[in-house]
């Protein structure tokens, strides 16, 4: 062959293998192999892994003998079928994942909706880590997809408070809030509700592992600096994060998370109504409580955005 004629196909060469990859790229897209969407949601569970091991090491959480806490065992619930597990923080999406749950268990005989609120939270319809030896324990969460979800430290407490002491509900509305009140109230038989600022007094006055699951810091609920957690998924995020745990552990694609709510009437917790409750805080309550949650903010890359209001 003539060099002239190789300096001529040479780059339509090099251009037909672009054109080749161009299509090809495009039709795994296409076919589905690598959507867009998954590689983001990829990189930003590796971020999230990533904070939280440096934040463990740093803080000195991470323990040196791995005896696990029947406690956070007990927070833990195990699905055979998909080998999952799932830490429940209350306040973050957890009836609608322990109702998840069933259905996987069940084989999608359920409906969502049919199961209710007080049912899933009280029966033992789905399995608790601390139900098994501790040998299989450790054998499930070495084996399986660890899930946790987290949400903003402060909308959590507020939705706490107001899920908890706002309507009735006997063990909150009646035992705790009596509790409240003789602690904070010289009238101890008033009627009154315990305000938000009291329910912060005393959240802040007894030792953080003592305290209720629903306003116990996440992370002494679930332990992620000694528990691997596979997924570490966020309210924020919560439709996206829950597909890709679907997705993750093999669900039936029919499957989605339900969205249902239990006082469907009201408006759930923004960041609007954690605000009008911050405000009836002192500063000296308020530096209390970013005490209190410091490292939920710090392991789960949460930002006090209610800065502006604190300055
Ligand atoms: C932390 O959160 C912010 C958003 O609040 C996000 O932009 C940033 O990428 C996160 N960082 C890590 C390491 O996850
Ligand atoms: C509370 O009880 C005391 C006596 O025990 C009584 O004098 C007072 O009026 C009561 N207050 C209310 C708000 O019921």
């Amino acid at each position: 062959m003539n060099p002239k004629t190789l300096i001529f196909l040479l780059p339509n060469f090099i251009f037909g293998i672009f054109l080749f990859g161009l299509f090809f790229s495009r039709q795994k897209n296409l076919l589905g192999f690598f959507p867009d969407h998954t590689e983001d949601w990829l990189t930003v569970q590796r971020d999230r892994r990533n904070t939280l091991a440096s934040v463990c090491q740093k803080n000195n959480l991470i323990k040196l003998e791995s005896k696990l806490d029947s406690h956070v065992a007990s927070q833990i619930f195990v699905e055979h079928k998909h080998k999952f597990t799932y830490c429940e923080v209350p306040k973050v999406g957890c009836s609608n994942w322990k109702r998840t749950i069933f259905i996987l268990q069940e084989g999608l005989n359920v409906e969502a909706s049919e199961i209710q609120h007080d049912h899933i939270h009280r029966t033992s319809l789905i399995k608790r880590l601390s139900a098994y030896p501790p040998g299989e324990q450790e054998e499930f969460l070495n084996s399986y997809t660890n899930v946790m979800f987290t949400r903003h430290p402060l909308e959590r407490l507020v939705s706490a408070y107001r899920d908890k002491l706002l309507h009735f509900e006997p063990y909150y509305s009646a035992t705790v809030a009596n509790r409240i009140k003789a602690m904070f109230r010289k009238s101890k038989n008033s009627t009154e509700k315990v305000s938000f600022q009291e329910f912060v007094s005393f959240i802040t006055a007894v030792p953080p592992n003592s305290l209720d699951i629903h306003w116990k810091p996440m992370f002494l609920l679930c332990d992620p600096c000694n528990i691997h957690y596979d997924i570490l998924g966020k309210y924020e995020t919560l439709g996206l994060d829950s597909e890709q745990v679907l997705k993750a552990i093999g669900a039936p694609g029919s499957l989605r998370y339900p969205s249902l709510k239990r006082y469907s009437s009201e408006k759930r917790t923004n960041g609007d109504i954690t605000l009008e409750y911050l405000r009836q805080l002192s500063s000296e309550q308020i530096e209390k409580i970013k005490k209190l949650y410091q490292m939920d903010f710090l392991l789960f890359n949460y930002t006090l955005k209610y800065e502006d209001y604190f300055l």
